[in-house]
C-alpha cells in the first residue's frame, strides 16, 4: 500500500539549506508540491530565485513546480541580508538562465489562491522570515482556515540565537511578521534554530565527506551549495552544516523522525531593539493558551540517513551548470 502525496507549498528565501529543503519537496516521493513563494531573507532577492532554479535543475525539474515572486522587504524594517553567511546562497554555482521567468502571480496572492483552491488540503513550509505568510493572513480572512497546517522554521526555543543572542534569523528580519503569524490562529508546527537544529540537524564534516563520496548529481550539487557555509558554521563554534530548513520539510512529510514534542505559547518580540526577533516559548505552567506545536528533538541519525537516501537517486540536470 502506498501512503498518499502531502500537497505543500515551500515559502523559502532560497540559499543553503533552502535549497536542500526545496530538494526534499522536489524528489520525496511523498511530496506533491504544488509552488515556491519567494521572500526577501537570506540573500539578495533576484539570487535567491536563481538559486531556486539551480535548484530545479539540480532535480531535473526545471519548469515543472512555479516560482511565485512574494514580498521583497520585511513589513516595516529593513532587509538584513545574511550574505556574509550564505555568500551568494549557491556555492558559486551558475547555469543558463535564458527563458527562466518566474510566475506573473504575485506570491502573497498565490498563497491566497491555491489554498483557497483546495481549502484545509495544503500544508505551507515556511522557511523564510515569514512576510508573504503574515501577508496573506491579513489580505485574506479565510487563509488561515484554509492552509491545513504550517511548518515553521524560527525562533529558538528559549535558546540561544544566531544573528543575535536573543534571535534566531527568521524572526528577527521580520519580527513584526512572526508576531502576526502566531496570533492568526494558524495550526502551526516550530522547528526552532536551538537546542532542536544544533542538536539534531548538523552534519559533521565527516558526515559530508560520506554524502560527497556518494558522487551523484544531487551529491554534488548538495556539496558545493552547503560548502560555503560551513566554514562560517565553524568560525562560531558549530561542527558542521546546519539543515533546519529540509528537517522542517522532512518533519512534515515524515513525522515519525519526531522523538519529542510539546505544546507552547509562541510570542515574539518586537519592541525591543535588544531583544528584537526573541521567541518566547512558554511550555504550559504560565496559564497561556498555546498556539503551536513545537519539535523538541527528532532522530538525528535517521534525517541524516534520509537526506542522503535523497541524495543518491539518479537525476538528469536540465541544463548543464557552468
Ligand atoms: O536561522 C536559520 C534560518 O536562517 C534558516 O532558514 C536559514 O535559511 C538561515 O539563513
Ligand atoms: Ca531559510
Amino acid at each position: 500500500m502506498t501512503s498518499a502525496r502531502i500537497p505543500l507549498i515551500i515559502d523559502t528565501d532560497t540559499a543553503q539549506d533552502d535549497c536542500v529543503a526545496l530538494l526534499v519537496g522536489l524528489l520525496d516521493p511523498r511530496a506533491d508540491l504544488r509552488a515556491i513563494t519567494m521572500v526577501a531573507g537570506n540573500v539578495g532577492f533576484e539570487r535567491q530565485v536563481r538559486n531556486a532554479h539551480l535548484t530545479l535543475n539540480a532535480a531535473g525539474r526545471l519548469g515543472d513546480i512555479p516560482i511565485y515572486l512574494g514580498c521583497r522587504r520585511p513589513l516595516v524594517r529593513d532587509w538584513v541580508s545574511a550574505e556574509n553567511v550564505h555568500g551568494d546562497g549557491a556555492g558559486g554555482l551558475a547555469m543558463d538562465f535564458d527563458g527562466l521567468a518566474a510566475h506573473s502571480q504575485h506570491g502573497v496572492d498565490a498563497l491566497i489562491d491555491l489554498v483557497a483552491a483546495a481549502p484545509g488540503e495544503i500544508s505551507i513550509v515556511a522557511i523564510g522570515p515569514l512576510t508573504n505568510i503574515a501577508m496573506a493572513a491579513v489580505k485574506d480572512p479565510n487563509f488561515v482556515g484554509n492552509v491545513k497546517s504550517l511548518f515553521i522554521m524560527g525562533g529558538s526555543n528559549n535558546g540561544r540565537g544566531n544573528i543575535t543572542a536573543a534571535a534566531e534569523y527568521n524572526f528577527y528580519v521580520d519580527p513584526e511578521a512572526a508576531r502576526t503569524v502566531f496570533e492568526a490562529g494558524f495550526n502551526v508546527t516550530v522547528i526552532p534554530w536551538a537546542p532542536l537544529t544544533l542538536d539534531h540537524a548538523v552534519f559533521s564534516r565527516e558526515q559530508l565527506a560520506g554524502i560527497a563520496a556518494i558522487d551523484t548529481p544531487l551529491a554534488r550539487f548538495f556539496t558545493r551549495v552547503v560548502g560555503t557555509t560551513l566554514d562560517f558554521d565553524e568560525s562560531v563554534g558549530i561542527a558542521g552544516s546546519t539543515h533546519p530548513d529540509s528537517l522542517t520539510a522532512a518533519v512534515l512529510l515524515h513525522p515519525e523522525l519526531v522523538t519529542a514534542a510539546a505544546d507552547y505559547a509562541v510570542d515574539v518580540e518586537t519592541g525591543s531593539e535588544l531583544t528584537r526577533g526573541y521567541s518566547a516559548m512558554s511550555w504550559g505552567v504560565h496559564e497561556l493558551t498555546a498556539n503551536a506545536r513545537v519539535v523538541e528533538a527528532v532522530d538525528g541519525a535517521a534525517f541524516l540517513q534520509y537526506i542522503t537516501d535523497l541524495l543518491s537517486r539518479p537525476s538528469t540536470l536540465n541544463r548543464p551548470f557552468d
